[in-house]
């Protein structure tokens, strides 16, 4: 059973759509289940701190998945960077107070979008790139790859 904070989540997601020039987006999608989701962020430069000004998402999945987004764009929204690479999954479905065990690897694409979105400005503004995050870069580059091969195997079966 999902608590009640997932389902308002879902039926009245916050910061749902895309941000036309965003200054980073992330792509991802969950291996477990074919899942994706984009997410979009604005920083804004305060001084020597970069904070995320605006953030929007797109995720085409599971409740789970949606309400995981939803809430991670609250939480991050006015944060520095660094501070927003802190929230793990952990804390996301602690502020949707659980999720149903089986629904755990859906709260994976906020995670991972988010770093991938930051990844993504860090990288276009040519700015030094944190090890964590690289590797964690690195690593889901490698499962959006074996998505997509696992897509092009099921159209491939489709056609025969
Ligand atoms: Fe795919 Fe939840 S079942 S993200």
């Amino acid at each position: 059973m999902y608590t009640e904070k997932v389902l308002e989540y879902f039926h009245k997601p916050k910061n749902l759509g895309k941000i036309k020039n965003a200054d980073g987006v992330g792509k991802v999608g969950n291996l477990a289940c074919g899942d994706m989701m984009y997410l979009y962020i604005k920083v804004k430069k305060d001084g020597k701190k970069e904070i995320i000004s605006d953030i929007k998402f797109q995720t085409f999945g599971c409740v789970a998945a949606i309400a995981t987004s939803s809430a991670i764009t609250e939480m991050v929204k006015g944060k520095e960077l660094k501070e927003a690479l802190e929230v793990s999954k952990s804390d996301v479905i602690d502020s949707l107070e659980g999720l149903p065990p089986i629904k755990i690897h859906c709260s994976v694409l906020a995670t991972e979008a988010l770093a991938e979105a930051i990844y993504d400005y860090l990288l276009n503004n040519k700015r030094p790139i944190p090890k964590d995050l690289e590797k964690k870069h690195n690593h889901i580059v490698k499962s959006n790859e074996m998505l997509a091969e696992r897509y092009e195997e099921w159209i491939e079966n489709q056609e025969e």
